[in-house]
């Protein structure tokens, strides 16, 4: 018997940043939003664990226990008392570290599925408590559609949306540490009064009322790690530049990057945007995606 899930990437609309807690964590105020791409976990009972991966990016994923989808299967089996034999196939279509939260998707889509194939029948909350310990991100990839992130990001409120955002994403050519962006966010704050995290009352308006010239006016500056981001990655400022003269109405580097996001009027603006960005060479690949999208879903 097999089981799959469904889970959504992700775009932070908003990432306010706090000053570095004792832990080395930082407070967030974090919005996230779950857009329409895709990575797809299959969990099957098999004689030990085993991880496999195919997809674009598949060669650059960890098979080991270091992947987020192998430790969710290790943390629900050692809870329930049993083993993790499990082959877990991750079909991928996010992009690897690029700041979408690719493998906290694939966390919370094995644990899902294990919780389904083991008929555990943990609750909703037991979850959410799994996911927080896998990392940050992972319960927000379980949730989906938009939510308020606060403390490092695991504690989440869920947000109402009230239309469909048109997004284009830009892959670099290579990944950025989520660690080392974080660090450099400190490095360049030294010295500085580094402000409580607050989630932006227009930008959680924008999205409630589904506008989008808001949502526009909000984004500017909504992330905190963009110039840490930029500072270890400066040819992002290119595609960034490229987007916009494509007639983005907003860009933003999402989340720690190196994936930039940039918010379109509508499909077909996104569409125009996408083959310009295409074009400009400035990027690997370009997909576009909407969002609010569903979490983790059983198929
Ligand atoms: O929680 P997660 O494992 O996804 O975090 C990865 C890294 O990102 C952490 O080790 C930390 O360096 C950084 N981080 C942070 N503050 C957060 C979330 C993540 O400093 N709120």
């Amino acid at each position: 018997m097999s089981v799959t899930v469904r889970v959504p990437a992700k775009v932070n609309v908003q990432l306010a940043v706090g000053a570095a807690r004792p832990d080395g964590f930082h407070d967030l105020a974090n919005v996230f939003l779950a857009v329409g791409l895709y990575d797809e976990v299959t969990v099957t009972a098999a004689d030990g664990l085993r991880v496999t991966c195919a997809g674009p990016d598949a060669g650059q994923v960890p098979l080991d226990r270091t992947n987020l989808a192998a430790r969710a299967a290790l943390v629900l089996a050692e809870r329930y008392g049993r083993d993790a034999d499990v082959h877990i196939h991750i079909a991928k279509d996010i992009p690897v570290a690029g700041g979408m939260a690719g493998g906290s998707a694939d966390g919370a889509g094995a644990l899902l599925a294990c919780d389904a194939l083991w008929g555990t029948g943990a609750s909703r909350e037991e979850l959410l408590d799994i996911c927080a310990e896998l990392g940050s991100d992972v319960p927000f990839s379980l949730v989906g559609g938009a939510a308020l992130g606060t403390g490092r990001g695991e504690r989440l409120t869920e947000l109402e949306v009230g239309g469909t955002f048109h997004w284009v994403f830009a892959m670099a050519s290579r990944g950025l540490s989520t660690p080392a962006v974080f660090r450099e966010f400190d490095r360049l704050g030294e010295g500085r009064e580094i402000p409580e995290p607050v989630a932006s009352r227009e930008l959680l308006d924008a999205l409630a009322k589904g506008d989008v010239d808001a949502l526009a006016a909000a984004v500017p500056d909504s992330n905190d790690l963009q110039p840490a981001a930029l500072s270890l990655f400066p040819e992002l400022a290119d595609t960034l530049a490229a987007g916009r003269a494509a007639g983005a109405l907003a860009t933003l580097v999402s989340g720690s990057g190196p994936t930039t996001a940039f918010l379109a009027r509508d499909a077909e603006a996104a569409d125009v945007i996408a083959g310009s960005l295409r074009a400009s060479g400035t990027c690997r690949t370009v997909r576009r995606a909407a969002g609010p999208a569903p979490g983790a879903t059983v198929l």
